[in-house]
């Protein structure tokens, strides 16, 4: 142990970030020994170059336009008809999977547990992974083919998302068609860039957001396992839509027609406040710009005739072909968001912020979509697909997701 901790004194000496430690004396054996193993994972040089890229996210320089989309709604009866039945046959075949990338928590639901563990009180006391199960389900019942689910957890989920489903028995769903994998994370930076201490005294890491997928899927061998089952398409969606039509044919068909290896849904945005991303092109390539990111002159910018110049709302329903997903080896940039964090001090005690106090890192997967030239979007009806159950009340609450639920009850 003695010579673990002079090492990482050392390590932490040359990286200024001895903070860490201020807490270590007053620690027992087993909680010592897990700080030290914890130091020495940390990629430092990774760490010192997202706190000098903390205020990078500049559009200023780079032109951004709408994008191209397909209204599902003013397709020809012949073009649903094509374009339904490309995809439907790739559904048969086996070649669609869907991920639910669930690693984030119910927090601003007042959840304390996996988002996807909160409960729709009103929609007969099922949680939110009991409806998409059922969504899958259903999906056997009209392809016939039980779509491999894998869900995302992160660290912080991933025992009790698995106890859940175990305890569910998998919602009866083939337990072989549920495969389970983790997000990575990193370490949140105070203001002057030092790591700092969560409030069991360790490291203080959280999910790195979902741009990892990628690398996710493909360390922990489920890209290959999507492989050696023919799938060749892959529904990227968050947890929380509970409306969302996950088993569409129209979404691969459309990918196939256009010969892209990459899609994704839109809805109309409905006002410049909406806290939704929205499609548009970037330097000429397909990409999303996150709510937190617009600025306020271009989400309120409208055309001659009054609608939002930038309306298409990413729903974060994506598509990806599995060699796309292959192609991508590098990593997404990160994003930073200043936050509050609450943190344990040089003296052992918890304090609560009252404003932001710390760094927070995250890639997004939709950044993926600028590596390439062109994407499939598909406009689709907001009252059909897009409901997520974000808030405790109010706009995207379980009030509002319950009534369209029930409205749609047996769609895929
Ligand atoms: C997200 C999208 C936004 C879109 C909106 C639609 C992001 C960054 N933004 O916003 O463009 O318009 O949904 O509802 O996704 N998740 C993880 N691991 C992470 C972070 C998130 O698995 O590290 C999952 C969450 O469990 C959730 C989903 O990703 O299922 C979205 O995350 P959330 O933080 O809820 O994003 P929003 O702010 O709602």
């Amino acid at each position: 142990m003695n010579e673990k901790l002079e090492s990482v004194k050392e390590l932490l000496k040359k990286n200024n970030q001895e903070q860490l430690l201020d807490c270590y004396d007053t620690m027992d054996d087993k909680n010592k020994e897990m700080l030290l193993d914890d130091i020495l994972t940390i990629n430092f040089p990774q760490i010192n170059e997202l706190y000098r890229n903390k205020d990078k996210v500049d559009f200023s320089e780079d032109k951004i336009e709408p994008i191209d989309y397909v209204d599902k709604e003013k397709l020809s009866e012949e073009e649903r008809k094509e374009i339904y039945s490309i995809g439907e046959e790739a559904i048969k075949n086996n070649e669609l999977a869907i991920v639910t990338m669930a690693g984030g928590q119910g927090t601003r639901l007042g959840h304390s547990g996996p988002k996807g563990t909160y409960i729709m009180k009103d929609i007969d006391n099922k949680s939110i992974f009991e409806l998409l199960c059922e969504k899958f389900k259903r999906g056997y019942e009209k392809f016939g083919v039980y779509v491999p689910w894998y869900i995302m957890t992160s660290k912080q989920n991933d025992a009790t998302t698995r106890k859940f489903f175990k305890k569910n028995n998998y919602f009866g769903y083939p337990e072989n068609n549920i495969i389970f994998f983790v997000q990575g994370e990193l370490p949140v930076l105070d203001e002057n860039g030092k790591l700092m201490l969560n409030t069991e005294g360790m490291v203080n890491k959280v999910s790195d957001g979902h741009g990892g997928i990628f690398s996710s899927l493909r360390e922990s061998g489920n890209l290959y396992d999507m492989k050696s089952r023919g799938v060749k398409w892959v529904y990227i969606g968050g947890v929380d839509n509970i409306i969302a039509n996950f088993i569409d044919p129209y979404l691969i068909g459309l990918c196939k027609k256009k010969g892209v290896s990459v899609g994704g849904k839109s809805v109309i945005k409905a006002n410049p406040e909406e806290r939704v991303g929205v499609f548009c092109k970037r330097n000429g390539k397909p990409a999303v710009i996150e709510y937190i990111e617009i600025t306020k002159e271009m989400a309120e910018a409208r055309n001659e005739d009054g609608e939002l110049k930038m309306a298409e709302a990413h729903i974060l329903c994506n598509m990806f072909s599995v060699d796309a997903i292959e192609q991508m080896e590098d990593k997404l940039p990160y994003h930073c968001q200043h936050k509050k964090v609450e943190y344990m001090n040089s003296d052992g005690e918890i304090v609560k912020p009252e404003s932001p106090n710390g760094y927070k890192f995250e890639s997004f997967l939709f950044d993926a979509f600028e590596r390439f030239d062109d994407m499939a979007i598909l406009r689709v009806k907001r009252e059909e697909e897009f409901s997520p159950v974000k808030n405790a009340e109010g706009v995207d609450s379980p009030e509002t997701a319950t009534k369209l639920y029930k409205e749609l009850n047996n769609m895929v």
